[in-house]
């Protein structure tokens, strides 16, 4: 999704905002720009379709002599991915430009009423409508100006805007789309993620809706729509929330795949007790009596967080009493749904901005329930709005495939389950032994981890397929549908995910000798059932490749391959088992010379509709 960088202070502007920019290549993003006010030649605006490499390159020998400067990677929603469409985008004069994330819903009319004031448009986007509105409000105040525009704006949008004759100073505004500030030693920054900002300050003020902040480069004054001055707190970040290097791996996505014992450490460091065989989350401290009351739990959330969901309904039904539902939160939203002051509603979410997610939240807030979070991204919109939450504490997911943060969720779900439980009927035997099982995945995880020649191996067989089909059962459904996931975003495969039960009401006609099978299949009490399904698929000429355990024989044999994992007891197996098939999905991926961490037409945080 389209990405913000802004500096203001005594270093030359681009290196700093191209190193910015560079950062943020992760969200996913078809063009990218920037605006300097370079001493002599005033405002200069470079922009390129394509990588950042481009634009660095079409303006490296410019030598432009600025220390104030707006930059932006552009993932389109109005107009096609070209160079005019990219932003920065100027008004009439020539004078003001603007970058924009998000949407602003009424651009046509107000592009129509500019239009006709006199207005020239040359691109298709709906950011330019804002320079010219902008221009249209100027008089000798950037600032009422910019607040003028905004009021007649609708829609989410971060934007910056920056004019020639104002030299000192650039104007950020938030609506929905996450902008942060980050403090130097005399010079201020401006970015819609911390990592753009990372190498430079640690210090950050997360903007929130409707704030306007005027920066300059030793100050920096934040306003609300009627003026008013607003007090923002500046978070200092730690080592982890800021690095975000690949430590010699080829890419992020391995880089975070082998992540994983660490981060699933870190979801459950210091929040297991064994002794009492319960967990303790200190986010959800605040609203646990209200929680011990819930009667029902409505998980929200889109994509791989969605899979998580769906594993939190197997792991809550088995934990607790409470009835659950899973919803995709871009669908809730739109639903008429019961909820009362009895439901929570669990929000999960990596980045803690994606846009479904987040008005599936404010719907729910409004009808009354308890609003609940599993968030990575520490200060996000979601952990801000939340009654209450719980952090993955699983360092920047980079890659735009969710890898180590899918596993980091089915923890936290289990720690809240169990939490839940054992206040309802769960038992002290059961408890204890969930988490002693818990405490030794991250070290099975290594175990997995160590297979990866043989898993690479085994996925340059399969990367001539076109097409894969994953089942599973049980609490190894979701585990399907989120590698399948993984597959088809990475190496653009057709893959689906189906419960194994479904088989025959449909998919099996697809199976030939061409059209391979990946069974997730452990030795766990739904065994037997996957083996007929397998059979069946056998008996129709595809080929297998299992994910199991050793002492399922029997689907060792039946199968053509084997991913072989360490057995834990049935409802902790799907953390198990997704990670040889995101290696799988990685290493086909790279055999196929995709683009791992950036694959066309993703973005890392979605924060459109
Ligand atoms: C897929 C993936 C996406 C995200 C989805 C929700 O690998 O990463 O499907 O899971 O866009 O994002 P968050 O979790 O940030 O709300």
């Amino acid at each position: 999704m389209c990405g913000i960088v802004c500096y203001c202070g005594n270093r030359k502007a681009v290196p700093v905002l191209m190193e910015g920019l560079r950062r943020l290549e992760y969200r996913g993003y078809d063009s990218a720009g920037f605006a300097v006010i370079d001493n002599t030649q005033g405002l200069v605006v470079e922009k390129k379709k394509g990588k950042v490499n481009a634009l660095e390159q079409s303006s490296i020998n410019k030598h432009y002599d600025a220390s104030m400067g707006i930059a932006h990677t552009r993932w389109s929603t109005h107009g096609e991915p070209t160079t005019i469409n990219a932003h920065p985008h100027k008004d009439c004069t020539g004078k003001i430009c603007v970058i924009h994330n998000g949407i602003i819903e009424n651009y046509s009319i107000l592009k129509e009423e500019l239009v006709k004031a006199g207005h020239h448009f040359i691109s298709d986007t709906d950011t330019e409508v804002i320079a010219h509105l902008i221009e249209q409000y100027y008089k000798d105040d950037l600032e009422l100006a910019v607040l003028m525009a905004v009021e007649r704006l609708n829609g989410t949008f971060g934007l910056a805007v920056m004019h020639e004759d104002v030299k000192d100073s650039l104007i950020i505004v938030r609506r929905g789309s996450p902008v942060i500030l980050g403090v130097g030693d005399g010079e201020m920054f401006a970015a819609s993620d911390t990592n753009a900002l990372s190498n430079y300050t640690n210090r950050m003020i997360y903007l929130q809706d409707d704030d306007i902040a005027i920066v300059k480069k030793d100050s920096y004054l934040i306003k609300n729509l009627r003026s008013e001055i607003q007090e923002r707190e500046i978070h200092e970040l730690n080592e982890i929330e800021a690095d975000v290097d690949k430590a010699g791996f080829e890419h992020f996505m391995l880089k975070e795949i082998f992540e994983q014992p660490e981060s699933i450490k870190n979801a459950f460091r210091g929040r297991l007790i064994q002794s009492e065989g319960v967990s303790k989350l200190g986010g959800l401290e605040p609203v646990m009596e209200r929680l011990k009351k819930i009667r029902k739990i409505i998980l929200i959330s889109c994509g791989t967080s969605y899979y998580a969901g769906l594993f939190g309904r197997y792991i809550f039904e088995h934990l607790t009493d409470i009835n659950i539902d899973v919803e995709l939160a871009s669908e809730f939203r739109y639903r008429k749904l019961k909820i009362d002051e009895d439901t929570a509603v669990l929000a999960i979410s990596q980045s803690g901005e994606t846009a479904d997610t987040l008005a599936a939240l404010k719907e729910a807030k409004r009808k009354g329930a308890l609003i609940l979070g599993i968030v990575n991204v520490v200060g996000s919109t979601i952990a801000r709005i939340t009654d209450a939450g719980v952090y993955n504490f699983a360092g920047p997911e980079i890659g735009v495939a969710s890898t180590k943060i899918y596993t980091s969720q089915l923890v936290i779900l289990t720690l809240i389950g169990v939490l839940i439980g054992r206040y309802q009927g769960l038992s002290y035997i059961e408890g204890a032994s969930l988490v002693a099982a818990l405490k030794k995945v991250p070290k099975q995880v290594e175990e997995i981890l160590k297979t990866a020649p043989l898993i690479e191996k085994i996925a340059k067989k399969y990367s001539k397929f076109n097409d894969f089909l994953y089942i599973g059962r049980l609490y190894n459904y979701p585990t399907a549908l989120e590698a399948a996931l993984k597959l088809k975003e990475i190496s653009y495969i057709h893959a689906e995910g189906y419960a194994a039960g479904e088989m025959k009401h449909g998919p099996i006609s697809l199976i030939d000798k061409d059209f391979p099978t990946i069974a997730i299949a452990p030795d766990d009490l739904v065994l037997e059932k996957m083996l007929s399904n397998m059979q069946e698929i056998k008996a129709r000429g595809g080929m297998i490749l299992s994910v199991t355990n050793e002492s399922a024989k029997d689907v060792i044999d039946m199968s053509d391959d084997n991913f072989i994992v360490p057995k834990t007891i049935d409802i902790l197996q799907p953390i198990l088992n997704i990670i040889p098939l995101q290696l799988f999905a990685y290493y086909v991926a790279k055999e196929r010379g995709c683009d791992i961490d950036k694959p066309r037409n993703l973005a890392k945080s979605v924060t459109v509709e």
